[in-house]
């Protein structure tokens, strides 16, 4: 099979080049590094099914078109968003670009190919819910001006034109609405809780906890994710729906702190800050629909992921 995978260079673009070069397709990836790094693509960069291109996404696709010009195009991945609050705050243009523009130059690279289009959505069109846990029915409570409107927004923009090109052209797609994910490569300065943690306890510095720490969070290994998605991508089932990929073991952020700690060997210490405009109060997926029709469910284990997550951070200063 041959992909074409945007946001490559990404913390979860690079788990998914790896997968499908392990699983022996061929794989374009494309980024323009704005949040990510080549260096994430470190395992795949030497193998000959694996090529890369450092390119905007939201702009022209000549370049891209001419390089697959004679092969055909299975898939079409689209992952390139930043997606940490730091990121999509520090580039909230670039953001809404990337989920409207961006999304509209791969989606329609895949229907004029042929290939079938995965949209990388997000837990964050839920907003703050009403609804808990979240099913993919659930339409959101999203403040559509605030900071975060440029992420939530544009990736609902997103979800909308998938929906569009599936109606009006017949695209072979399917939407993916990611919760929160963690594990290797993530960046320790993204700003997201779990670096965030990890690092200030490696540095055996108080962790910093939003409010009163009484917020949920649900947290997904990535191995479970890229698992899901590569299950979804594949399903037939799947064609023209949206599906939630996460996993639905919920903790407050005191005992996220606290497990962080405890797998770090040390005490816990926080500091409080003031919690960000329009931050969830709760999230929790709903997975019954990625149980019932891919046979998918997480494997990895809090305490498991977080383990080997820290590991990584400590052979990574
Ligand atoms: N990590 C999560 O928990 C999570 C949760 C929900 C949704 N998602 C979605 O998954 C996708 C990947 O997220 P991630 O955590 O790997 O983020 P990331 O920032 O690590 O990776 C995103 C990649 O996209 C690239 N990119 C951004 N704009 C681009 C553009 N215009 N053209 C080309 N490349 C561009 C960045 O350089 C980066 O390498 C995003 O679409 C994000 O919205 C992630």
């Amino acid at each position: 099979m041959r992909v074409v995978l945007t946001g490559a260079a990404g913390f979860i673009g690079s788990h998914l080049a790896e997968r499908y070069i392990t699983d022996g397709h061929v794989v374009l990836g494309i980024d323009s590094v704005l949040t990510g790094s080549q260096r994430n693509l470190k395992t795949v960069s030497s193998n000959t099914r694996f090529s890369f291109l450092e390119r905007d996404v939201s702009g022209t696709w000549d370049e891209i078109e001419r390089r697959v010009s004679q092969e055909s195009i299975d898939l079409v991945l689209h992952f390139a968003s930043p997606a940490s609050p730091v990121d999509y705050l520090a580039f909230p243009i670039e953001t809404m670009l990337v989920n409207s523009l961006g999304t509209k130059n791969a989606i329609e690279f895949a229907s004029r190919r042929k290939a079938r289009f995965v949209f990388a959505s997000t837990s964050e069109t839920y907003g703050d819910p009403l609804e808990h846990p979240q099913r993919e029915s659930y339409w959101g409570n999203v403040n559509p001006t605030g900071p975060r409107s440029c992420y939530d927004e544009s990736k609902r923009f997103g979800e909308a034109l998938t929906a569009a090109y599936r109606r009006v052209r017949g695209t072979d797609t399917r939407i993916i609405r990611i919760f929160n994910t963690y594990g290797p490569r993530m960046r320790r300065d993204d700003g997201r809780v779990v670096p965030n943690f990890i690092t200030q306890a490696l540095e055996s510095k108080p962790l910093t906890i939003y409010g009163d720490g009484s917020q949920t969070r649900s947290f997904c290994y990535i191995d479970d994710l890229v698992e899901g998605i590569v299950r979804c991508a594949a399903s037939t089932e799947l064609s023209g729906k949206i599906v939630n990929i996460g996993n639905p073991e919920e903790y407050t952020i005191r005992e996220f702190a606290e497990i962080v700690c405890e797998i770090a060997g040390v005490p816990l210490e926080a500091t409080a800050c003031q919690l960000p405009v329009d931050d969830p109060s709760r999230r929790c997926p709903d997975i019954s629909r990625a149980k019932a029709i891919l046979g998918w469910q997480p494997r990895v284990g809090l305490r498991e992921g977080l383990g080997r997550t820290l590991a990584y951070f400590r052979a990574n200063p």
